[in-house]
């Protein structure tokens, strides 16, 4: 699906009321169908209504969840690394990107960037990031664009001609299978072009004790933002589920190499979803995320077979998180 971007044409007032019927359209089928299968799963990305995103913001600032400050401090530290690979002027591109915090860091190392084209899903944070950033940067053209961007992104033509820089940023690759991380780099590398360059952060492989506890905040916010996903199918689709009867849990899964995060049903229940019922076995769980860890060998090789060659990485002291430089490939 490819949107046109929302500062491209005048939006209509129709426009939210029907993204938000498309949407909910598209939460109830996908629930539908992970509720019914052997092993319960619904999409990670329902877990981000706005609720669901400021729990995640919460979760951000736990002294467990390491990879947030992790690669900020990269971000700083690298800056000036990342904008002399990039070299002048310069349009940065970024993947899903929310309050743009990261992005700053960037186009304040980037002093002749001459655009910055944020995609994102959530339109009002979209629109409003990109008029406080015209604010901020006056020099810099800020071509939001609305879309899904695990799905192809038509890049607008009036980026064209300077050297493309994609932004990828918190290991959100991580959130996708090895196989749809793939897929996602090879899109990525066909929108952005030939010599282009991604910057992709990328959570590591480490000591499982470390991982648990990152995913199982001793605050309960990671809890919290899990259990948000069921009072928000109570809320979008009708459903009934009592959240007292169900627990958050995450651990490592070392023969995947990724922290999987559950909900688990106390008790034998039934509940009602959209009309239809779901029963639950004591103990049964809903899949509701994976999060999968990468040495950077690992990643180079997955980057190397989908349209990238790896030009740097750098990683923190303690070896917890990786940020990857890459550049596009003449095939894709
Ligand atoms: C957004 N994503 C990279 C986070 C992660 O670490 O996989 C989501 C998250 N889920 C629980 N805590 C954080």
């Amino acid at each position: 699906m490819i949107r046109t971007p929302p500062a491209m044409r005048a939006l209509h007032p129709g426009d939210a009321v029907a993204v938000a019927m498309a949407a909910r359209a598209s939460l109830c089928a996908d629930v539908i169908v992970g509720l019914s299968q052997a092993r319960k799963s619904i999409p990670c990305k329902y877990l981000y209504d706005a609720a669901g995103a400021a729990l995640f913001e919460g979760i951000c600032q736990t002294p467990e969840y390491y990879p947030t400050r992790t690669e900020l401090a990269l971000l700083r530290k690298h800056a000036g690394d990342i904008a002399a690979c990039a070299g002048g002027g310069v349009n940065l591109i970024e993947f899903g990107s929310g309050s743009s915090a990261k992005a700053r860091i960037l186009l304040d190392a980037l002093p002749r960037a001459s655009s910055y084209t944020p995609i994102d899903i959530a339109l009002p944070g979209l629109l409003a990031e990109a008029d406080a950033l015209r604010s901020d940067y006056p020099a810099l053209r800020v071509v939001p664009i609305c879309a899904d961007f695990t799905e192809t992104v038509a890049l607008p033509e009036s980026i064209a001609g300077e050297r493309r820089v994609g932004f990828f940023p918190g290991s959100t690759i991580g959130n996708f299978t090895p196989g749809e991380a793939g897929a996602f780099l090879r899109r990525a590398a066909t929108m952005l072009g030939n010599d282009s360059l991604l910057i992709v952060g990328v959570d590591l492989r480490k000591d499982q004790r470390l991982l648990d506890a990152a995913y199982n905040d001793a605050a309960g916010i990671t809890a919290a933002f899990n259990l948000n996903l069921l009072r928000r199918l109570n809320r979008e689709l009708r459903a009934n589920f009592d959240l007292a009867a169900f627990s958050h849990g995450a651990h490592y899964n070392a023969a995947q190499a990724r922290v999987e995060m559950h909900i688990y049903s106390l008790a034998f229940q039934t509940v009602r979803v959209d009309g239809r019922l779901f029963s639950f076995t004591s103990g049964e769980s809903i899949h509701t995320e994976n999060s999968h860890k990468y040495s950077v060998t690992e990643f180079q090789a997955l980057a190397g077979a989908n349209g990238f060659r790896p030009l740097h990485c750098w990683t923190d002291a303690a070896n917890l998180f990786s940020l990857h430089c890459l550049v596009t490939t003449a095939i894709h």
